[in-house]
């Protein structure tokens, strides 16, 4: 089983390069964010809760993300792995998925860490913002607290995925098209 968890600051394109990635390695993508988004819509009970922190740029408790994210973590059998995209972002889910997949007997294969600069990140969700109604990419002072908050409670993970020897890096800030190259041939050289 290949299990990817791709990760990195808001904006450095964790969930355009999953969509390529599902595809080329029949992965079940499992994006917190997008679930969140998702009951937020629906305005399910989960979904009101959630949204009280996510329109402030602030992480949503351990506790209702956890739980959530292991009820959609069944086996996938159709699959060949999962991929990991926003999820984890504390010690605290790092350690709830390993426990997640040890049950499963499996393992996080390897993590992706896509690397862009500040500047860059305001701008591309800036932009988004504009057509997109996501209230988080609405104005620059809740996604300077996004990024924020990703270097106070959520960076510190390369460590721990460093530490497992699962830390790879890849520089995101060229086009789409480039960064997909990068990582297909990570993730290609890991399989050899
Ligand atoms: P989440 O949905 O995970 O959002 P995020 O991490 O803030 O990042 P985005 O999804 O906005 O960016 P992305 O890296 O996926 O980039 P994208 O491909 O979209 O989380 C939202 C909120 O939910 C959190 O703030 C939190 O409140 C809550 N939450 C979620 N998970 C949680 C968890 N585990 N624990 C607690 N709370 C949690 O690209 C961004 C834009 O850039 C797009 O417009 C795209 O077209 C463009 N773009 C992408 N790549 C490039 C490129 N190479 N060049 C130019 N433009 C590009
Ligand atoms: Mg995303």
């Amino acid at each position: 089983m290949l299990n990817i968890l791709i990760f990195g600051p808001p904006g450095c394109g964790k969930g355009t390069q999953s969509e390529f990635l599902v595809n080329q390695y029949n992965l079940k993508h499992l994006s917190t964010g997008d679930i969140f988004r998702e009951n937020i819509k629906n305005k399910t009970d989960l979904g009101v809760e959630a949204k009280k922190y996510i329109d402030q740029g602030q992480l949503v408790p351990d506790f209702i993300t956890i739980d959530m994210l292991g009820k959609k973590m069944k086996n996938k059998n159709e699959f060949s792995g999962f991929l990991f995209d926003g999820f984890p972002r504390t010690k605290k889910q790092a350690e709830s998925l390993d426990d997640f997949l040890l049950k499963m007997n499996q393992e996080i294969s390897m993590m992706i860490c896509i690397d862009v600069p500040e500047e860059e990140l305001v701008s591309r969700l800036l932009k988004r913002g504009e057509s997109s109604n996501r209230a988080d990419d609405q104005n620059k002072e809740i996604i300077l607290n996004r990024i924020k908050v990703y270097k106070e409670q959520t960076e510190i993970l390369k460590d721990y995925y460093q530490q497992k020897n699962k830390f790879f890096n890849i520089n995101g800030d060229s086009t789409i098209n480039d960064v997909k190259r990068k990582i297909f041939s990570l993730i290609d050289i890991y399989q050899k």
